[in-house]
Formats: structure tokens, sequence, C-alpha cells
């Protein structure tokens, strides 16, 4: 597979993921068709318009996961697509609409407008941490063999069960359809993802990362013993599997392993501004490490470049440059805006 010539579509292309690979595909060559909700919405993709490249290789689709039948404009004649678009709203009145069904609901319609394109070489599917290792006793290390106790989840409903029970679902229907319809799918296992970024507003993932700065508690149990990865080696991993002809099945992609108070202590030695703090309510001290291998990833021949001090440090400068987070100096912490 090559890219110099080559059309592919991404979905959610506005969003914190979306953005950078859709950065990094024209980079290499490749011209982009980038699904967002509203292309007329300059707040939400000037960042794109504004890419290098972007005015001969860029053009914006509009399509949205509630519509059966909504991409198959974008994707007809493309090679390949990357379907990173979800809903990904944790506050959710009514998580089953909102959230569930139009993530398993949306995977689907891609999945037949890719088969029914005769073009689509690839579908590259931005799975989740989320549909592995949420159940009730936690495991040591974590593989692509294992998936979330949906049925645990829907009793626990902790903070964004509803975004679990989703891309569980939706992967595994996904598997499901690639299987019958002979589809050549990946699905990419991210954890966290933190870094700097290009979109304008507070990405999902940074209200989580940047939770010790913010104090905003109801995110604590998504970092207690958690897994991260560096946005622009999660991307990269993206573009390498979608070329390796030899890439097959689940990748779970998770660059390194930290606890809440490991993040906390980083954060507090690269920015003591924050008055991060040391302990953590109804946290313990003492927390076990829970790791993701992403040893089929690595043996295929992908090398992270960015470890979990680059991730946060890049994010945090990334958040002051925006205004998202107040620069050294300045109160008001809590101002993580949101739109
Ligand atoms: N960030 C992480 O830490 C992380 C970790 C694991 C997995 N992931 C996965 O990575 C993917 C991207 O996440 P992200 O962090 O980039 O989040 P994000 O910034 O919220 O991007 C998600 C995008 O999905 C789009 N979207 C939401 N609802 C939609 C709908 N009904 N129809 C069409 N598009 C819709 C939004 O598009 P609009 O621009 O049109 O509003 C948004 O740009 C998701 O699949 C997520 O599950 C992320």
């Amino acid at each position: 597979m090559g890219s110099e010539g080559e059309t592919v579509c991404v979905t959610g292309a506005a969003g914190f993921i979306g953005s950078w690979l859709v950065m990094r595909l024209l980079e290499s060559g490749y011209t982009v068709r980038a699904t967002v909700r509203d292309p007329e919405n300059l707040k939400k993709v000037k960042h794109l318009i504004d890419l290098p490249k972007a005015s001969t290789h860029l053009t914006l689709w509009k399509a949205d996961l509630n519509e059966e039948g909504s991409f198959d404009e974008a994707i007809k004649g493309c090679t390949g697509v990357f379907h990173v678009a979800t809903p990904m709203d944790f506050e959710s009145k009514d998580p089953e609409n909102e959230v569930i069904k139009p993530t398993i609901n949306g995977v689907l319609s891609i999945m037949k407008a890719c088969v029914n394109a005769k073009t689509v070489r690839r579908l590259v599917f931005t799975s989740s941490a989320g549909t592995v290792n949420v159940e009730e006793h936690i495991k040591p290390v974590y593989d692509e063999n294992c998936w979330t106790d949906v049925e645990f989840v829907r009793k626990k409903k902790m903070t964004g069960w509803m975004y679990f029970v989703s891309k569980t679902l939706a992967e595994q229907a996904a598997w499901k359809f690639a299987k019958e319809n002979n589809l050549d799918f990946i699905s990419i296992i991210p954890p966290l993802v933190v870094g700097p970024f290009i979109m304008s507003s507070m990405p999902p993932s940074l209200i989580t990362g940047l939770s010790p700065i913010t104090g905003n508690e109801a995110h604590y149990s998504i970092i207690k013993q958690g897994q991260f990865v560096h946005l622009d080696d999660l991307v990269n991993s993206h573009i390498y599997l979608y070329e390796n002809p030899k890439a097959e099945g689940r990748y779970i992609c998770s660059r390194t392993e930290a606890t809440i108070h490991d993040i906390a202590k980083l954060l507090r030695e690269n920015f003591p501004e924050y008055n991060v703090p040391t302990k953590f309510e109804g946290i313990d001290d003492n927390l076990e490490i829970v790791s993701f291998s992403s040893k089929k990833l690595t043996d295929l021949g992908f090398e992270f470049k960015y470890n979990l001090e680059e991730m946060f440090v890049g994010a945090v400068e990334t958040c002051r440059a925006k205004g998202l987070l107040p620069a050294a100096g300045e109160n008001n912490v809590t101002g993580t805006k949101k739109d």
C-alpha cells in the first residue's frame, strides 16, 4: 500500500485525533476527505482548512453517525477509510440514543458504504481501551484477546460507562460484519491519548488527563491505574497499520502505564504553579500498575517515539497557548473552556 495519489476518508476529522491524523496524512501525500457534522462551522473546521496542503488535497464532507447512509458519498472512490468519529458525551441525558446507538449503527453504516464502494482496500477503526479492561476484577496485564464486561459496566454505571458500552458493542458488531462481508478491517485500541493538538477547544481526553490540575474528581477513576499514548504515536500507528499489508485484527497502541500519583508527580515537577495535590480523596496511596501490551504492534515493526513526560508537557503547553488552561501566574485553574 502506498500514499501518493491515494484518496482516503477520515471520519470525526475535526476532533482531537482526527485532525492530527488528517495533518499527518496530508504530509504523507494522501488526498483526504474529512467528514465533519457541520462543515460551515468555522470554529470547528478552521484548523483543518489552515493545514499545509489543505487547499489542494483536503475536502470537507458533511456526515452524521445518526443518519444511515450519511458517509456513502464521502467514502465512494476512496482506497482507505479511517473511522475515528464517536459521540464522547459522558454527561448525556439519553445515553442509549445519543451515544450507544449512533456508535454501533454508525460503524455498521460506514462498513456498508465501504463494501458498496468496492474501492476501499482497508477500514481502520479507532477503538478504545474501554473495550478491553472494564471489568470487576482488574488484571495486571491486558492484550488484544481481552474484552470489557458490558453487563458489569451497565450495572456499575461509572464515569464514562455509556462510552465503554458503545465502543465495545460497536467493535464487536464491526468484527461480525467484517467477517460476514470479507472486509479488510483493523481496529486500533488506544488508552488515554495525551499530547499537543490542533483543535481549538478542550479535547475530551485532556479533561480526563489533566484532571489532577483542574480538580475534576469524576475523572480520577479513569487515570487511577491508567495507560497512555502520545497523540502523534497513535496517529502514526494508524497510518502504519493502514499501509502494512501484514496487519490484521486488533492492535493495542499503548506506550506506557502510570498511576494517578505518577501523573500528579510529573505535573507537580513540570508545573509547580498548578499546586497539583499529592493525595486524592478515596484513592489509595499504593496502587498496582495495570498494563496494556503493545507487543503485537511492536512485533510488526512499529516504534513509539514519545514518553509520558512529552505527552503531558505537550498537552499542558498547547492548552496554555490556546487559553484552555491558565498560564503560570494566573489563577482559575478550573477554567477548562469547552465548546
Ligand atoms: N482521546 C482519547 O484518549 C481516546 C482514547 C481511546 C479511544 N479514542 C477514540 O478515538 C476517537 C476520536 O476521539 P477524540 O479523542 O478525537 O474525540 P473528539 O475530539 O471528541 O472527536 C470525536 C469526533 O467525533 C465526531 N462525532 C461525534 N458524534 C458524531 C456523530 N453523531 N456523527 C458524526 N461525527 C460525530 C465529532 O465530530 P464534529 O467535529 O462533527 O463534532 C468529533 O470531532 C474516538 O473513536 C474515541 O473512541 C480516543
